[in-house]
């Protein structure tokens, strides 16, 4: 697989090589990329399509069905191996043979290898398998935890390395197929994947979908519920459950513009449409960007669209991600950290440069926090990091995120926003439908923007940022122009200036979150009821600030806010507002309060949530 798009990827590189840049050396194309992470070996097969066909069915909480995987065995490999996790397959053939095939013992965290004889003319694998109990990747839901109460929903979440607990594939990011699938779901509900997908419901409960782009599993996707499409413009829409559809639209209205102004600045977005979906309030993540088909949580809605930069990043994904791609998750930075910084650049042009630098600014806090809590010396904060052995969501921080991202915006500050801009453009073109390791891209680095200027080398000292730990001295700071008057508004609070005297008209939601944020904790309780009683925090539509005040409450023990905050517990299964809320109570003697809630709504959480909670609120 890698081979063929080694071929591809050449010619693309020679049509996009422009001026000066410089094409990768051999040297760099050659180094053998080893993911941990898969037990498949894509490396020696070549592995190029799937065609899956599935059926869906709520009352058995099962994805089951057929996996054909076209493939080329060029070397003649007597084993194909893909992953599986809590699989039960059923029957394996090869060319339209059965074969014995075996499943491995199951190895940790990554589940089972399926092994299955090829021999060298061997074509079509065709897995037939049902999903397990365990299923990490799928989230199967009541209809009372959906939005319009009525219909079941089921999504997939198969980022970093759950694909394999529902379709039998090769599942490193290293790994792309195209692949087309027929998909039977019952009939009232649709069915939509990370491919073309329908805008109406049929009557046959049955889709179908074809993605000709090549994706690696991590980015295959399924969602099945009772859904609707509105066009945003021709080429971007948004699908809800009914109730949600309008003020969905509504919402996310400017998506259409926001596609326009990403290809401003990196180049065309290449993956067709850009449709959005918007999931049940239990969806573990803000968003996932699943080719074509963004997924969202609803908690994003705020009323007032401040919370869209958030769509920003997964739009951004289209180029950083899904197009260039990390070669193994110890090189998951290069995701997030360049989608976070094009996320703000982006969100910089549809905004301000205030309103970017608010985004910097709560970006650089989290990250500080985020250092304390992993330890400033921890070889977790640098960021390659090495992931061996263990669950790719350990990496999963705000590491990969904001020092990614921050590390970006240092070499943008130190060569210029325009030669920052063309080296990016070309990065994208120059390994589109391609993968990257950490070591790629700095010898990329080395050759396009510093080439072999030691005074620029040493500004940026790229070691210190990747190799080394914590936050280097010569990380950039964004100016606070917003953040100080807000900084002033919180002190004359503190110092008993009453809340309707505050001067907050011009606010939006960053500048709250900055308030709430740097507050004191405990806050008193008359210092908590006079913000209440002005602000109606106990009330807020906005996830964001509603979970920032609810972390204020537990620790003020101001129990009004308690009622709203189980609702929220409840409902939402966000783990970004989870664990932090969650957390607060263990840490400030609500043991019992925190298992209590978690007892009632553990069940509501998706897997991954599940697990970070366990180890936070069981322990
Ligand atoms: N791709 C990630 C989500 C992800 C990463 C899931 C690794 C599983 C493993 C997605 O783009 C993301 O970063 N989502 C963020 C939102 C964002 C605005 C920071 C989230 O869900 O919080
Ligand atoms: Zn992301």
């Amino acid at each position: 697989m890698l081979k063929k798009f080694f071929t591809a990827s050449l010619a693309v590189m020679l049509f996009a090589a422009c001026g000066t840049e410089q094409q990768p050396t051999q040297e760099d194309k050659q180094e053998k990329v080893v993911d941990k992470h898969t037990l498949s070996n894509a490396d020696k097969i070549d592995i190029r399509h799937l065609d899956l066909d599935v059926s869906v069915s709520f009352e058995d909480k099962q994805i089951s069905g057929t996996a054909t995987w076209t493939i080329d065995n060029k070397e003649g490999i007597d084993t194909l191996k893909l992953d599986t996790y809590d699989l039960s397959v059923s029957n394996v053939t090869v060319d339209g043979e059965d074969v014995a095939y075996q499943l491995a013992p199951a190895v940790e965290h990554l589940g089972s290898a399926l092994l299955i004889p090829v021999t060298k003319g061997s074509k079509k694998v065709a897995v037939t398998y049902s999903s397990g109990e365990g299923a990490r990747a799928l989230q199967w839901m009541e209809p009372q935890q959906t939005a319009g109460k009525k219909h079941p929903f089921l999504y997939t979440q198969s980022e970093s390395i759950y694909a394999r607990s529902w379709i039998p594939a090769p599942d490193g990011p290293g790994i792309r197929f195209t692949y087309t699938a027929r998909v039977k779901v019952p009939e009232d509900l649709m069915a939509l994947m990370s491919a073309d997908n329908p805008q109406q419901k049929n009557d046959s409960g049955i889709y179908r979908f074809e993605m000709d782009i090549p994706v690696p599993a991590y980015l295959m996707a399924l969602a099945v519920g009772d859904v609707t499409f509105k066009a945003i413009d021709h080429r971007t829409g948004i699908y809800a459950e009914p109730v949600m559809i309008d003020k969905a639209h509504d919402e996310f209205i400017e998506v259409g513009d926001m596609v326009k102004t990403a290809e401003g600045l990196y180049g065309d977005y290449r993956w067709g449409r850009y449709d959005m979906i918007v999931l049940p309030s239990g969806f573990p993540l803000g968003g996932m960007e699943n080719p074509r088909l963004t997924f969202l949580t609803p908690t994003i809605i705020s009323g007032d669209r401040s919370l869209v930069n958030l769509i920003a990043h997964e739009l951004a994904h289209s180029w950083s991600g899904n197009l260039v791609t990390n070669a193994t998750w110890n090189d998951f930075w290069l995701n997030e950290g360049f989608t976070v910084y094009f996320e703000r650049r982006l969100t910089e042009r549809m905004t301000s440069k205030d309103y970017a630098d608010m985004l910097w600014e709560l970006g650089y806090q989290d990250l500080e926090a985020t250092v304390a809590e992993i330890g400033a010396d921890d070889k977790d904060t640098h960021l390659k990091i090495d992931l061996t052995g263990r669950d790719p969501d350990d990496g999963l921080t705000d590491i990969a995120y904001e020092k990614g991202a921050l590390f970006l915006k240092l070499i943008e500050n130190t060569v210029g926003r325009p030669r920052m801009d063309s080296f990016l453009t070309s990065y994208f073109n120059q390994h589109a439908f391609q993968t990257i390791t950490t070591e790629q891209f700095i010898n990329y680095l080395n050759k396009n923007l510093i080439k072999g200027d030691e005074e620029l080398a040493k500004k940026i000292n790229i070691d210190a940022w990747v190799y080394g730990p914590g936050i280097p001295d010569n990380a950039p700071r964004a100016d606070r122009v917003r953040f100080d008057q807000v900084d002033a508004q919180r002190d004359k609070f503190l110092s008993g200036t009453a809340p309707a005297q505050l001067e907050t008209e011009e606010w939006t939601t960053h500048d709250w979150l900055h308030f709430l944020r740097k507050m004191p904790k405990p806050l008193t309780q008359e210092q908590m009821t006079s913000l209440d009683k002005e602000y109606g925090f106990t009330k807020s539509n906005n996830s964001e600030i509603a979970d920032l005040w609810y972390i204020m409450a537990i620790a003020a023990d101001y129990d009004k806010a308690y009622p709203a905050m189980e609702n929220f517990l409840y409902n939402v299964g966000r783990r970004k507002f989870l664990t932090p809320l969650y957390r607060e109570m263990m840490e400030t003697g609500k043991e019992d309060m925190a298992k209590r809630i978690y007892k009632k709504c553990r069940a509501n959480y998706h897997p991954l949530a599940q697990t970070t909670l366990d180890a936070l609120v069981m322990k």
